[in-house]
């Protein structure tokens, strides 16, 4: 990693408030001293993720995420530190030192970025081939499949002609080294030679939502097997992290995305100025999927293919969709199959109406499962009736359940009274509104994970807590604690820290010390260390008694260490000595 001086770091850092930032990805709200919304990296619907400007840190309380601004943008953006820094010093009008990009440099660049690199040039070289003779069947294929020039052009869409190993070999003049290329799942390298993935084949450059691109998908011109060949994934290229079409997607103010199937579902909805249009290729659809559309919309319109296997993924979507928060609708395209086709025959104009019908989620499980039952058949009739009631039964606000027990019993000419009796029925049994652990406040969350924390961290989180907090700490302890008295590593190279940035300057900048860590999860635990809480919020009487408490148990707690490590007697009668003292220890405020 090139590495920049820590006091450049410190700059940046400081020059970049937390909150400013973080409140353009999610949306905060005062409480307290802190700022709270809902976690950008796990599915929640009540808010346990904490900002604070103080502390200049982040930290959910429901998942353990947390960590300083370069945490945040690494973990949020997928920035390398590099590129954090980059960015941030952007923002704040810093000028970084140039870095010159010598060969020694090239191989401290970061295996990110040197994919990236490795990846741009491959996608220059896609597109510089379909513009060229040696591309004239990848445009004409693309140009019958009705796409416009102008289109191409804003998915860089490319082509990979016959030669077995033009990447390879353009990508070698480029400066690329072997060892580099394999990791890039852009090239086989075997002993006879080096072949490229894509050959003979129209290509879609996959790009993250800052336009980079992470990954290549290709199609075969016509009907050959497999229709379409995808980058494996890569330390760039996470499949259940990314969504074709996002990165324009992301920036129509729209109320709502298009999800669609394919590549070509997402170009000819943006040809049709659809441009909220995204898909999650191929693989399935994950709850990583759904979170990161809940980053940029509220609602989402599946649009499926009308086939019997797109109305399965359809409805494997819909709960991983609400589970993120979202709302869904669907998408009917019949009699065509899909987006492309219905675009075709039917235009723009056709598919905004259809889009205005769309079905909420609901609607269309309840319409999937009357399918699926011979409705003149009164044994089959009564097996649809209980189903649907069950189906019903899961709806948690009570409202909402009275609507849809309303009008399914219209549609599928029932009693709306009997249908609710069979819903309350099935209600009961499972627990109307049963809590999931989602649903529970972000407090008893954080109860459990903090239960399973070792009985022996949670103090020494707490005191570093404390310290960070109220500074005036570092004083009224100096005689009884120090640095080693936080014996777990982690929280010794915390402390050392710590209490070292006291004595220089009489104040403390933890966010300074999460720099200090390369790898987000340590930066995360670092910044749980700071953000400790008690079970019981203590009344402010109990105050110095829960110091007290805390400052005996990191105490003995090292005394014993040492103890254990001790093989000096006369040190061993010191140690039973402070272990009885501290017995007598009390803290004033
Ligand atoms: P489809 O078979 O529906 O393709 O697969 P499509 O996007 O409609 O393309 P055309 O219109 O037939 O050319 C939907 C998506 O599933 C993935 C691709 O991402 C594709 O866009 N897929 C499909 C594969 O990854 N491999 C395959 O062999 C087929
Ligand atoms: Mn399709």
């Amino acid at each position: 990693m090139a590495r920049y001086p820590e006091e450049l770091i410190e700059e940046v850092r400081s020059r970049n408030d937390i909150v400013d930032l973080i409140s353009t990805h999610v949306q905060l709200k005062k409480k307290g001293g802190s700022y709270f919304g809902c976690c950008p990296f796990h599915n929640e619907k009540t808010p346990s993720f904490s900002v604070s400007r103080d502390k200049q840190m982040y930290y959910c309380f429901g998942c353990g995420k947390g960590g300083n601004i370069f945490t945040f943008l690494t973990e949020y953006e997928n920035y390398t530190f590099t590129e954090a820094m980059e960015y941030l010093a952007d923002r704040s009008g810093i000028e970084l030192p140039k870095q010159e990009l010598s060969q020694e440099a090239k191989q401290e660049m970061d295996a990110k970025a040197l994919l990236r690199s490795m990846n741009k040039a491959a996608a220059g070289y896609f597109y510089y081939i379909l513009r060229n003779k040696r591309g004239e069947r990848g445009l004409q294929y693309l140009t019958d499949r009705g796409l416009s020039e102008e289109i191409m052009k804003k998915f860089g869409l490319g082509f990979a002609d016959i030669y077995k190993d033009g990447l390879y070999q353009y990508l070698k003049s480029k400066g690329f080294k072997d060892k580099d290329l394999k990791d890039s799942g852009l090239v086989t390298i075997e002993e006879r030679g080096a072949y490229d993935k894509f050959f003979n084949r129209v290509i879609f450059p996959i790009v993250d939502v800052n336009n980079r691109v992470i990954g290549f998908g290709g199609r075969v011109l016509g009907d050959g097997q497999p229709k379409y060949l995808n980058s494996k994934e890569t330390l760039l290229f996470d499949k259940s992290r990314n969504l074709y079409g996002l990165n324009f997607a992301r920036s129509t103010r729209k109320h709502y995305m298009i999800l669609c199937e394919g590549y070509l579902d997402v170009i000819s909805m943006h040809q049709a100025g659809f441009t909220n249009a995204v898909a999650s290729l191929g693989t399935a659809f994950t709850s990583s999927h759904a979170l990161l559309l809940k980053r940029y919309t509220g609602e989402v319109v599946l649009s499926f293919d009308s086939d019997g296997a797109g109305t399965k993924a359809a409805l494997r979507a819909i709960p991983i969709l609400k589970d993120a928060g979202l709302t869904v609708r669907v998408l009917n395209l019949k009699p065509y199959k899909d987006p492309d086709e219905f675009i075709k025959n039917l235009g723009a104009e056709a598919l905004e109406e259809r889009i205005a019908q769309a079905m909420p989620s609901m609607m269309f499980e309840i319409q999937v499962l009357a399918d699926s039952y011979n409705q003149q058949d009164p044994e089959s009739r009564t097996a649809f009736q209980k189903e649907l009631a069950k189906k019903l039964a899961t709806i948690p606000e009570v409202l909402e359940r009275n609507n849809y027990i309303e009008a399914a019993a219209n549609r599928y000419y029932m009693g709306a009274k009997d249908l609710q009796k069979l819903v309350e029925r099935y209600g009961t049994m499972a627990g109307f509104e049963k809590k999931a652990e989602e649903q529970q406040p972000a407090e008893t969350r954080e109860q459990i994970r903090r239960e399973k924390d070792d009985a022996k961290k949670q103090p020494q989180k707490l005191l570093l807590t404390w310290y960070v907090n109220r500074p005036e700490l570092f004083e009224k302890l100096k005689h009884i604690i120090g640095p080693d008295d936080f014996v777990e590593n982690l929280y010794h190279s915390v402390a050392i820290m710590l209490f070292d940035q006291y004595a220089k300057d009489g104040r403390v900048t933890p966010a300074q010390i999460i720099s200090q860590f390369p790898d987000t999860e340590e930066q995360s635990e670092v910044a749980s260390l700071f953000n400790a809480r008690l079970k019981v919020a203590p009344l402010p009487k109990d105050n110095e008694k829960v110091l007290t408490d805390i400052v005996k148990k990191v105490k003995s707690n090292s005394i014993e260490e040492e103890m254990n490590r001790s093989t000096d007697i006369v040190r061993w009668q010191e140690l039973i000595q402070k272990k009885a003292e501290l017995q007598r220890l009390h803290i004033s405020l």
